[in-house]
């Protein structure tokens, strides 16, 4: 029963990098002690009878003795199929139930309404983001048509990933009440569907974004003078110098790609349940540099972390996206063109990605193609 299912052991250490944040959590002591660390050996206190009642009036063992070793999660013998019926109590359930309901419901709004209130502050001081030379007129082109798919496959798919994800967690707390159990059960019923097989068309968007925009998101030295002029967002005719990516879009592009590889990975673990234990060997990996987490996961126990930590991922991620479809869209003059048409107006190129736009320009202003 301990055993921890090996399979797919090439795909932990995708998670590893993600993990690192979870896993200082969990080393702090939240998770590690608590009952996540229950196990099912347990170990029966030792009584000065030897667990022997005098006289053997109850039987040979005290029922209390029994009880415990329930409550601890012994593992007895069933005829039934599924081995895992002989487990009377997993106390995980709770920590995992609290955890859900409790920290991360919690802290998960706080951050939906924390990033609505920064983009609506961020709005109301600096206003949107004008081309400061203004317009030329003059076009060049940002992203090709199969960039913009990929763009739009991920986005559209986050989106809808998003939002019915959103209603799994708080929906019951928010829509509940207002619409009422008929058609809140149907429209749930409907995002479960939608979130189940739109989960695949995100990972492909995912896997495309990675292997069209990686080679230009590579971490350089611009990247630090760039963030630290805080990206020139702050103040107009300020444009640090930047590349096709700048460190901010470096940063998302990163966020999108390491969360929506892990948020995947936890995903599938939720679709096939017992079927990936991705937790147990991450966390022996993490073990290696000095972590002290739990390795020998039961399969129950791989599903309920996979869970947590999907629903971790997916906020904070929500978080980020949230700001950049605000500076895609109306935080900043002529960004959205570049998703949109896949057209940039060349003073637009100049100001938010110098380097790039003498490349494609040639420093000149007409319309031509990119790379
Ligand atoms: C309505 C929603 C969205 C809008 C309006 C939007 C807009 C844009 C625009 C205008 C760009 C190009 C920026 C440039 O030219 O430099 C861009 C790039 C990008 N988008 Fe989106 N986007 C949206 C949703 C999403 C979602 C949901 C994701 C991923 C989950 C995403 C991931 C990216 C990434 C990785 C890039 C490249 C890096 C960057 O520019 O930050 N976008 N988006």
């Amino acid at each position: 029963m301990r055993a921890t299912v090996s399979r797919f052991p090439y795909m932990s250490s995708l998670l590893l990098a993600v993990l690192l944040l979870a896993a200082a959590l969990v080393a702090s002591g939240g998770l590690a002690g608590t009952a996540w660390g229950q196990s099912s050996d347990p170990v029966v206190s030792e009584s000065p009878t030897g667990g022997q009642v005098p006289g053997n009036v109850l039987g040979s063992e005290a029922d209390s003795e029994m009880w415990r070793a329930v409550r601890q999660g012994v593992q007895g013998r069933v005829t039934i199929p599924d081995p895992r019926a002989a487990q009377l109590i997993q106390s995980e359930g709770d920590n995992w139930r609290a955890w859900r309901n409790g920290p991360i419901t919690v802290y998960g709004a706080w951050a939906m309404l924390g990033i609505v209130a920064i983009v609506a502050l961020f709005f109301a001081v600096r206003g949107r983001i004008k081309i400061d030379a203004g317009p030329s007129g003059n076009t060049v082109e940002r992203f090709n048509l199969v960039e913009r798919v990929a763009h739009w496959i991920t986005a559209v798919s986050f989106i809808v990933l998003a939002v019915t994800g959103l209603n799994i967690l708080y929906g019951r707390h928010v829509l509940l009440p207002i619409l009422g159990p008929e058609i809140f059960t149907a429209i749930t019923i409907a995002g479960k569907y939608a979130h189940n097989f739109l989960a695949f068309a995100f990972m492909v968007g995912v896997v495309m974004m990675f292997v069209l925009w990686v080679k230009d998101n590579i971490p350089n030295a611009m990247d630090l003078k760039w963030l630290a002029k805080g990206g020139g967002l702050f103040s107009k005719n300020v444009h640090p110098e930047a590349a096709k990516f700048n460190a901010g879009q470096k940063l998302i592009f990163w966020s999108v790609i390491l969360g929506g590889v892990s948020v995947s990975l936890s995903g599938l673990a939720m679709l096939f349940p017992f079927e990936f234990a991705f937790f147990g060997k991450t966390f022996a990996a993490l073990n290696l540099v000095g972590f002290n987490l739990p390795t020998e996961l039961t399969m129950l126990q791989e599903t309920q972390l996979s869970v947590l930590w999907h629903t971790i991922v997916a906020l904070v991620l929500i978080a980020i996206i949230v700001g950049h479809i605000y500076i895609g869209s109306i935080g900043m003059e002529g960004a959205f063109d570049a998703m949109g048409s896949g057209q940039v107006d060349t003073n637009w190129a100049r100001e938010h990605h110098s380097v790039w736009a003498a490349k494609v320009t040639g420093g000149g202003t007409s319309s031509q193609a990119a790379e």
